[in-house]
């Protein structure tokens, strides 16, 4: 006899980004982030108890790919997940967003990943003391950012004296003290780019064990972490947009200068930045971005300006649009 259990489980998108790493997927600095809507992935495990046998399906195909990697990381996380000798799990997922989109997909897949084999040890009887906080310490041993993807709305990972109950762990969510202006926040994601990406976030994170300017940058994360708290608390946009930004330079400003060296933004992602901030300027309304490792751009605005920055996307002619805003973290389905 068999049993599926299924979840759903957001992307996210960093304020404060996580960059850089050491030991077994712990954060060189803390890092905090959006959960969103509508960039999902859901996963379901259809298991019974049989030989031990790993098959994964991705949009109902078989992906050798990342059936590879998910054996990996199921492996490298059996002190956790004891119950995978004895049986076989039929894996099956899929996003609600163009894979081809160029948007980061280890934080939701790895999330919902990691919500159905917790759910999966619960029923079989192991003892799970805090569900989602297992969900997310096992997310962030498949991919770091997915540790934030379990939690809705304002996500910190990493251990921070300002936050009580941080760990390089897993993350917790930090809704309590949020200002109102930014319920339902926008991201709107500009796809400059379709195509893989040029260098790996494994790779990029390698880059800083020996980037020469690796400890101001972290010294500059934890200021911005400080003042980024303060902002979330307080609705200071212009604090939000001047951190959010600085953060978003400095993770491309150390790819630049890495050796090997990347430049991962496109002439497009160039032109929507300085159109971003012409428009700021001229309108007063506060519409800032941010990037991943990538050319893509992500538009972040409150709700009471949506019509408004739709009209300034179209002037900006990208031809792939997706229209995101703070949400839920992992549910079953
Ligand atoms: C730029 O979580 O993809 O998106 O732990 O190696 O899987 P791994 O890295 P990953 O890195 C994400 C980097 C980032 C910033 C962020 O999301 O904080």
């Amino acid at each position: 006899m068999s049993n599926i259990h299924t979840y759903e489980s957001p992307s996210n998108i960093a304020l404060i980004k996580y960059w850089g790493k050491h030991g077994n997927q712990l954060p060189n600095n803390p890092s905090i982030s959006f959960s969103l809507s509508n960039s999902k992935t859901i996963t379901s495990i259809e298991y019974k108890k049989a030989e031990a046998n790993i098959e994964f399906y991705f949009e109902d195909k078989r992906n050798l790919d990342f059936e590879k990697r998910i054996k990996t990381f199921l492996n490298n996380n059996k002190g956790i997940l004891a119950f995978i000798n004895d049986y076989s799990l039929k894996i099956s997922s899929k996003n609600t967003f163009p894979h081809s989109a160029g948007i980061a997909s280890s934080a939701s897949a790895f999330s919902a990943l990691s919500a159905c084999l917790i759910s999966i040890k619960q029923d079989l009887g192991y003892k799970v003391d805090n569900f989602e906080k297992e969900v997310s310490t096992l997310a962030r041993l498949g991919s770091g950012s997915a540790s934030r993807s379990v939690y809705e709305g304002v996500v910190l990972w990493g251990k921070t004296d300002l936050i009580k109950n941080s760990s390089n762990e897993y993350a917790i969510p930090i809704n309590d003290n949020i200002h109102d202006i930014y319920k339902n926040y926008h991201d709107d994601i500009l796809i400059v780019e379709e195509e893989t990406k040029s260098v790996s976030s494994s790779a990029g994170h390698k880059l800083m064990d020996i980037n020469p300017y690796r400890t101001e940058k972290y010294n500059q994360s934890n200021i911005n972490l400080k003042n980024i708290l303060s902002a979330l608390k307080t609705g200071d946009l212009d604090l939000f947009i001047n951190i959010v930004e600085n953060e978003a330079l400095a993770l491309h400003a150390m790819m630049m200068i890495s050796e090997p060296s990347f430049i991962l933004m496109k002439p497009k992602t160039l032109e929507i930045i300085n159109a971003v901030r012409n428009f700021r300027q001229e309108t007063k309304i506060p519409l800032c971005f941010t990037l991943d490792a990538g050319p893509n751009v992500h538009l972040l605005y409150p709700d009471r300006y949506f019509s408004k920055i739709q009209s300034f996307i179209k002037t900006l002619n990208t031809k792939n649009i997706i229209n995101d805003f703070l949400g839920n973290g992992i549910l079953q389905v």
